[in-house]
């Protein structure tokens, strides 16, 4: 097996975790949640998205939580940024990277941002042309690759066309986002695979719903293919709001276990990231989707 020998892993439970929060979590401790998730040695942190209130309200205070944090250096924190009024509130919030998001399904897109896939793509321009002139790195999302709640199926050769888009219109990274968790670790090679020779293997992340379980597999399956960058939800907080039955994220917890495990470096500190996760369990009156905290806590009551 030929593994990478570190792996950059990208939290998004404070954005993917709670946007689909029903009740409005206070951004006190959304602010206690990303400074404990610092403290872990978590290198790249999204904080929330400058997007509609009326879209996302639980993302409505993105501003407030940027400026509560404290920002540890080194640490990269980012904004998800549909169009250039996010991206200019992201930029007033002083973000150190931006994200835009689009799917390789025309009706989970219409759903999601109300827009076509070219669309989004021509939406993304200003800000990627900007971004560029302020030194604001872009990072490109692209849902569904594996699966889509609307259309079925999806060929890897249309994610593939997607992401390269997403990487021509300047995006360093393009996280290939299974929204839905149906893939199984051989379509999630396929399709690695096939975005792979039109978008080079290091400028790829993977992110994994766990709705099927499967989410540790593929991530041991295309880190196997060279995939050295997985975005995971501390807690396995989360789901999108477009995406019925898209369950929690990959638990932040559970793939540092494995990657532990795999004698990979990640630099983050597992009891430190239980901590987190533990935190804002107890906020939510949630109990932890990850299963190594479970265990970590004396198992499932
Ligand atoms: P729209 O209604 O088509 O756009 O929404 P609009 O331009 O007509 O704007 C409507 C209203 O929103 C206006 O306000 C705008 O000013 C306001 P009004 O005049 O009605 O009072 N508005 C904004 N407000 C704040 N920040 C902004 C902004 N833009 C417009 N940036 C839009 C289009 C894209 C804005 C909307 O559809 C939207 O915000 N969608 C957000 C969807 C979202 O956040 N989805 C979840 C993230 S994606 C995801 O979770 C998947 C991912 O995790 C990967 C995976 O799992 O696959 C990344
Ligand atoms: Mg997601």
């Amino acid at each position: 097996m030929r593994l990478p020998s570190s792996v950059k892993i990208v939290e998004v439970g404070p954005r993917d975790g709670l946007q689909n929060e029903p009740r409005a979590v206070p951004a006190s401790a959304k602010i206690a949640l990303i400074d404990q998730l610092t403290a872990s040695g978590l290198k790249w942190i999204e904080a929330g998205s400058f997007v509609s209130p009326k879209w996302v309200p639980q993302m409505a205070d993105t501003a407030e939580v940027m400026a509560g944090i404290r920002r540890r250096e080194g640490v990269v924190y980012s904004v998800l940024t549909p169009n250039m009024k996010g991206f200019e509130a992201a930029r007033a919030a002083g973000v150190d990277e931006v994200s835009v998001f689009t799917a390789v399904s025309e009706t989970f897109l219409q759903n999601n941002i109300n827009c076509s896939i070219s669309e989004s793509i021509e939406r993304f321009r200003p800000v990627a042309a900007v971004a560029a002139q302020a030194g604001i790195p872009i990072r490109g999302y692209l849902s569904c690759v594996l699966g889509c709640p609307y259309e079925g199926s999806v060929e890897p050769a249309a994610v593939a066309d997607v992401a390269a888009d997403l990487a021509k219109l300047g995006c360093h990274e393009v996280s290939l986002g299974d929204t839905i968790g149906r893939g199984t670790p051989a379509a999630a090679q396929r399709m690695v695979d096939a975005v792979a020779e039109r978008v080079p293997v290091e400028r790829l992340a993977v992110h994994f719903h766990d709705t099927y379980g499967q989410a540790l597999a593929n991530i041991l399956a295309v880190i196997e293919r060279g995939i050295a960058a997985v975005d995971s939800s501390v807690a396995g907080l989360g789901g999108c709001p477009y995406a019925d039955g898209a369950s929690g994220n990959v638990a932040s917890e559970d793939v540092l276990y494995m990657l532990d495990g795999l004698g990979i470096e990640t630099g983050v500190n597992l009891s430190r990231l239980v901590a987190a996760g533990k935190l804002i369990c107890e906020t939510l009156g949630r109990r932890s989707g990850s299963r190594v905290a479970l265990a970590m806590a004396g198992g499932p009551e």
